[in-house]
């Protein structure tokens, strides 16, 4: 009797053996209860609140959270962009003084050290040589660096030092490229990306304060340009979306908090885009007017400062800029490609007062025709990497073709008991199993590769 109470005792004190998750599968975050270590040769790294993800790394199976660490070189060359031309005109005084024309030219464009970590890792978990090879390649390929919580700031004087101290070695001018993306009530008609402040909890002066701290990080590095895409999906929102209560509730959060912003932003010589939707989205003949008007006042309010640039478009979407014959699905609107809502919203932001130029991500827009209907964003299935980063955009309207969204991050979970789940992310278009948005999604990854056009 005795025999049998210690061994039952001895199994309460053994912990319970359960299997660690595969690279990539989900191992924390608010509402996750399965196991939280990992398969060794990954490592539970915290990525938000709502998710913690097993990433390549080396040790032994661990339930460690840390933050991704960067490296600290940037692994690989700069691709250069195609245009000759300016270069910034440094002041006297210390205050910037914006150039006229596009930002990019003269430029090279920083790599994300971040995005070539997840590539590079991404590839080790590829066994097919060739394709492997494709995609290592985009890790040459530039892409924005989302700054999405607060406390990634820190990180942008990272990567403006090294791209400062590259620039300096090699006698060359270096662009970072940044998401500023973090404004209280974030993602107000969707559920996906909802962000870290809430409006009732002093979200706004959190707000502030994050962008205070990404301009006292730029600021220490004058010779670095940074080109900055404000706040995707906010103000597209208040021209189409305010019959969701959360859009109405942060209406005055959202637009002071893009004005504040971008007249930060402006004092140290930062170049801004305003993310302006897309073609399906503000581009119907109903919503392009109320758009203008919308982004014209922003601009007027925030100073009318010669370095908010413009408006980006298509930022995270799967748009053609230029479509060979329309995409069924864009029927009954005249803008069924990037061009053509360019082109139709531009007179009217002149009319309103702004001579915006434009960005336009083409990032996940390599192939068309696989939706069944415009509205679909999440993790749409069957996209491709598309057209490469060039200023030989087609367009005196079009500085840059760029891409925003790093390919391979998730747009939003398809786990339907997930505190993000959006329902956009569990329709027949997107492709599934998906984590968290943000967080790596290699099948999906891959599928980008195999399908990219032009191909990689
Ligand atoms: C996510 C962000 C992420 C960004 C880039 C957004 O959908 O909400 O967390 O940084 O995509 O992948």
């Amino acid at each position: 009797m005795l025999k049998i109470q210690s061994l039952s005792a001895l199994v309460f004190l053994l912990p319970l053996v359960r299997a660690a998750q595969p690279i990539y599968a989900q191992c924390g975050g608010t509402g996750y209860s399965g196991d939280t270590t990992c398969v060794s040769g990954a490592v539970c790294t915290k990525l938000n609140e709502f998710y913690s993800q097993c990433l390549p790394g080396s040790g032994a199976p661990t339930t460690t959270v840390s933050t991704p660490t960067v490296p600290s070189t940037t692994p690989v060359t700069t691709p250069t962009v195609t245009q000759p031309g300016t270069t910034t005109v440094p002041t006297s005084t210390g205050v910037p003084t914006a150039v006229s024309g596009n930002p990019y030219t003269g430029y090279e464009i920083y790599l994300s050290p971040y995005y070539a970590k997840e590539v590079d890792d991404a590839a080790a978990q590829i066994s097919d040589a060739s394709l492997k090879a494709r995609a290592l390649k985009v890790k040459d390929i530039p892409t924005f660096v989302w700054f999405d919580v607060i406390a990634k700031t820190g990180d942008l004087g990272t990567y403006l030092a090294d791209a400062d101290r590259k620039g300096k070695a090699e006698g060359k001018k270096y662009i970072v490229q940044i998401v500023v993306y973090d404004l209280p009530d974030r993602d107000c008609a969707a559920y996906a990306s909802n962000g870290e402040f809430a409006i009732a909890n002093g979200g706004e002066a959190n707000y502030r304060r994050y962008v205070d701290q990404l301009v006292a990080e730029v600021r220490k590095y004058p010779d670095v340009r940074v080109i900055a895409v404000i706040e995707p999906d906010s103000l597209a929102n208040m021209v189409t979306n305010m019959d969701v209560a959360k859009c109405r509730g942060a209406e005055k959060a959202y637009k002071e908090g893009v004005v504040y912003a971008l007249q930060k932003l402006s004092a140290v010589g930062v170049y801004s885009y305003i993310d302006a939707g897309h073609a399906g989205w503000l581009g119907w003949n109903a919503n392009l007017t109320p758009a203008a008007r919308l982004y014209a006042d922003i601009y007027k309010s925030a100073g009318s400062s010669p370095f908010i640039k413009g408006l980006a478009t298509n930022v995270a979407n799967y748009n053609a800029l230029s479509a060979s014959s329309p995409d069924p699905v864009t029927q009954g609107n005249q803008n069924t490609d990037e061009l053509k809502y360019i082109n139709a919203i531009s007179p009217v932001l002149r009319q309103n007062g702004w001579n915006a130029q434009f960005i336009v991500d083409q990032g996940r827009s390599g192939r068309q025709n696989i939706r069944n209907e415009w509205g679909e964003w999440c993790n749409v299935r069957g996209a491709g990497f598309g057209m490469r980063p060039t200023l030989s955009t087609g367009s005196s309207l079009i500085d840059a073709i760029v891409w925003v969204k790093p390919g391979g991050e998730a747009d939003g979970t398809s786990n339907t008991s997930a505190p993000r789940y959006d329902t956009h992310c569990g329709v027949a278009s997107a492709h599934k199993p998906a984590p968290e948005a943000g967080t790596w999604f290699q099948e999906y990854f891959v599928a980008l590769v195999q399908n990219a056009s032009p191909t990689l």
